[in-house]
């Protein structure tokens, strides 16, 4: 071999002297210099040349006496579920062990009995994996190409995604309202969608996300300013004094997301490709009834207006869980609402149920666990006896909510380690059954065994408060209520005479604690949510609600501790069925 490279070596000064042959003086020169050049009898390429120059002779003889042992080759990559889950088919149609027979004729169960080691922990991993990939599809978490939303709001989508692509594609300004109830894929469907435009269309638009439970409408104003400025900094580099817009007093702030949004297109209107590069502002309101009271709608009315006149695409869309949103808009503000109402459709019928839950759990992939997930769950959700099938139709007839039903099914996803177990307990429905029971030890009836006494008869004392009031509880009232009662106990109680002659004396009265003392006892409940504040949330029918509402603020003032209106959560009949009729204050739980 090595007086081949020699003569590979030699082939090559021999092409480069015959290239040379041209200049014949040269020529004679290097025959001269070389003496005659032998020729090659043999014909080779100079890609043979260079595999056979980087081929290490001597250690090729060494691995050649090493005897090879065949194996058993791990058939999980660890990077990416997709390398896992297969996605060609031909791969998985027969079930674990694929039928290519290149690929896996090596593994029979003579190999598994070798290695069985190696065999469970390539299983146990392949089942990780796909676990991974199941959590992540309940969670939400899936990449916004791979996830799927349910079929039954498959027409709301397709509405949104319309209303969408026209204003970031055809740069169109839309206003649009999307109710329905809650955990109904509201803001889901605008996420998918916003994400997958996000994708190819991506510096067209800024998104604004507000949301009517955290911002008032100062705050959404001031939150609007700033996100403006924090995307349009990052659209146009890093000109930040030119989108300074966060500063100064609220109405100087909104005129100057007015006069920003405007100019922004005057200077892109100058330019030759206006339409392209014009940026379509898209206002996401999650709550957007809290924004429509009866005070003043200063928000919703700029907004909507923008929608008409300004000069930049501008999409509005608000989701609410109210059906009659619109009727509570003021005039001003509906005339300038296009009206449009997506409405998102909720589950009537047990089979639409089961057919969003098998969406929801349905692998959407080729692979050996998947495949068993798949059919095990059609199997259940088929079969009339199945515990699953039990469970579903009853929570079908009292919430009617599959996210509670997938809460429970993470909880045995989790446990799990083999594919085995997963569906065992998909049959069983053991994980199930505690979990829902440990949601029973959380709630409001539970806690209210766990009481102390005094604790008790404040909330016995609230919750007559709130019959009588029509749901409006504060501190004072409750505890003069609960004084009242306890005077009254303690005027039906036998009195017990000093025995004679000793000091001793017997306490049979119940005892009045001071306010003082029963004020941190009414921060226990409001602590354990038997109580909630009657903040600014919702629609307010009248402006004496509205009032109500600034439960801390009025204007100028600040209300005491005391008198803040609280809404019970629990009523005085659900504690009469609650308390123990051994207890004291059972007789308190009726009016
Ligand atoms: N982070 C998450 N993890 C797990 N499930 C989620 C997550 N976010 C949403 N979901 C589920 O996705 C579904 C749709 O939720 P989404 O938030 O879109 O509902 P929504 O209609 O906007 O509700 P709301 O009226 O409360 O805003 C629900 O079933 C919910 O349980
Ligand atoms: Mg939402």
């Amino acid at each position: 071999m090595l007086i081949t490279c020699d003569a590979g070596i030699q082939i090559r000064r021999n092409e480069c002297s015959l290239r040379q042959s041209k200049r014949p003086r040269k020529m004679r020169n290097l025959k001269a210099e070389l003496g005659p050049v032998p020729k090659s009898q043999q014909e080779v390429s100079a890609r043979q040349m260079t595999q056979e120059i980087s081929v290490s002779h001597e250690q090729q003889a060494f691995l050649k006496k090493i005897e090879l042992v065949p194996t058993r080759r791990e058939p999980v990559e660890p990077e990416t579920l997709q390398t896992i889950l297969l996605p060609d088919e031909s791969d998985i149609s027969g079930g674990r062990r694929a039928e290519n027979p290149h690929k896996r004729s090596y593994d029979d169960s003579t190999e598994d009995d070798q290695n069985p080691k190696k065999a469970a922990k390539a299983r146990s991993s392949e089942y990780i994996q796909f676990r991974g990939y199941l959590l992540r599809q309940l969670n939400n978490a899936l990449p916004a190409q791979e996830a799927r939303l349910p079929g039954f709001i498959g027409d709301a989508s397709k509405e949104v995604e319309r209303i969408l692509k026209q204003s970031v594609i055809q740069k169109e300004s839309h206003s649009a309202i999307i109710v329905g109830p809650r955990s109904h894929y509201k803001t889901a469907i605008i996420d998918h969608h916003l994400t997958l435009l996000c994708r190819d269309f991506e510096k067209q638009f800024v998104i604004v996300k507000l949301n009517g439970y955290i911002h008032s409408e100062q705050a959404a104003i001031n939150s609007i300013a700033f996100q403006l400025e924090a995307q349009l900094q990052s659209l146009h580099g890093n000109a930040a004094s030119n989108f300074e817009i966060s500063s100064g007093s609220l109405t100087e702030v909104f005129e100057k997301i007015l006069r920003l949004i405007d100019t922004t297109t005057v200077q892109n209107k100058t330019t030759a490709s206006s339409r392209a590069e014009k940026v379509s502002v898209i206002f996401i309101f999650d709550e957007i009834d809290t924004f429509a009271g009866p005070v003043r709608q200063t928000l919703l009315y700029n907004l909507f207006d923008m929608v008409e006149h300004a000069r930049v695409p501008v999409c509005i869309i608000g989701c609410t869980t109210k059906m009659n949103v619109v009727e509570h808009l003021e005039k001003r503000v509906k005339s300038r609402f296009s009206q449009r109402i997506v409405y998102v459709p909720t589950i009537n019928t047990l089979e639409t149920f089961k057919t969003a839950i098998y969406e929801q759990l349905y692998v959407p992939k080729v692979h050996y666990c998947a495949k068993k997930w798949n059919e095990c769950i059609q199997k259940e959700l088929r079969g009339d006896k199945s515990e699953l099938n039990r469970i579903i139709k009853n929570n079908f007839e009292t919430f009617r909510s599959t996210a509670h039903l997938m809460n429970s099914l993470r909880v045995l996803i989790q446990k799990e380690n083999s594919i085995e177990g997963l569906l065992n307990g998909i049959q069983s429905c053991r994980w199930i059954h505690s979990y829902n029971e440990n949601q029973l030890d959380s709630s409001l009836s539970a806690k209210v065994k766990s009481l102390s006494d005094l604790e008790l008869a404040l909330l016995i004392a609230a919750g007559r408060v709130s019959l009588k009031t029509e749901d409006n509880v504060n501190f004072n009232l409750a505890y003069a209520e609960y004084s009242n009662m306890v005077k009254d106990t303690n005027k039906r109680m036998p009195i017990i005479p000093q025995a004679s002659g000793t000091s001793l004396m017997l306490e049979s009265a119940l005892r009045v604690w001071s306010k003082l003392d029963v004020k941190n006892v009414w921060e226990n409940l409001i602590d354990l949510d038997f109580l909630t504040e009657k903040g600014s949330i919702g629609l307010r029918v009248s402006a004496q609600a509205a009032f109500q509402a600034s439960n801390y603020h009025t204007t100028g003032t600040i209300i005491p501790f005391d008198l803040r209106i609280y809404q019970m959560q629990i009523t005085l009949q659900e504690l009469r069925r609650t308390v123990s009729r051994s207890s004291m204050y059972y007789s308190w739980t009726q009016l």
